[in-house]
């Protein structure tokens, strides 16, 4: 039941606080960040509010972990009780468009957010892969090497990231170096900078 809150969807603390109550798991934790790092970098590529892309990246699997059969519905009802506004809702679930509703991405923010959530799992599994284990030492062409393989990480569908470039008018090769010079830039924080036992 709506709470009467107001969350302000640029406040960081407040959207860690939120994914924290209703998430546990290292790794969707690992996949939100990494998700908030390039949706913050896209943003700064644009000219866009990069606090604001960046909770929508951060919030955007809010309801996997606990309700995976409602997702993105349940993340609706969830961040509409947390107090944020319909805008940041919208954007949060068009990121299952086609695949568990039918809200399509219509903003830029939108439409990078479908683009770019299945390549950041690409992405960390091919730096790690490097024997270095480092994101750093990862290149595009080794990238599109294990794009092609559709063995390699085969639970990421290449279809929603090709659609989501269609959607925003670029190559999916510029989609890829720059989703993976977002995720550079949090390379510590979800593991992969090369050091064991993150
Ligand atoms: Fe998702
Ligand atoms: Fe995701």
């Amino acid at each position: 039941m709506p709470t009467g809150l107001i969350s302000d969807p640029r406040d960081r603390a407040r959207a860690l606080e939120v994914f924290r109550r209703h998430n546990q798991s290292p790794s969707l934790f690992r996949h939100a960040l990494a998700v908030e790092a390039v949706m913050r970098h896209f943003a700064a590529g644009l000219g866009e509010d990069e606090d604001y892309w960046g909770a929508v990246g951060l919030l955007h699997d809010l309801d996997y972990e606990l309700y995976p059969d409602r997702h993105c519905a349940k993340s609706g009802e969830i961040l509409r009780d947390e107090g944020y506004d319909e805008a940041f809702i919208r954007a949060v679930i068009s990121h299952g468009y086609g695949l568990v509703n039918e809200v399509k991405p219509e903003l830029p923010m939108e439409k990078v957010l479908y683009a770019v959530d299945e390549l950041t799992g690409l992405i960390a599994a091919a730096a790690l892969m490097r024997p270095s284990r480092k994101l750093a030492d990862l290149e595009v062409k080794s990238l599109r090497k294990k794009w092609r393989d559709k063995r390699f990480a085969a639970g990421v569908d290449r279809g929603v990231i090709l659609r989501g470039c269609e959607m925003l008018g670029r190559e999916l090769e510029e989609v890829m170096r720059e989703t993976m010079a977002g995720m550079l830039k949090a390379a510590a924080e979800i593991g992969l900078d090369g050091r064991d036992g993150i």
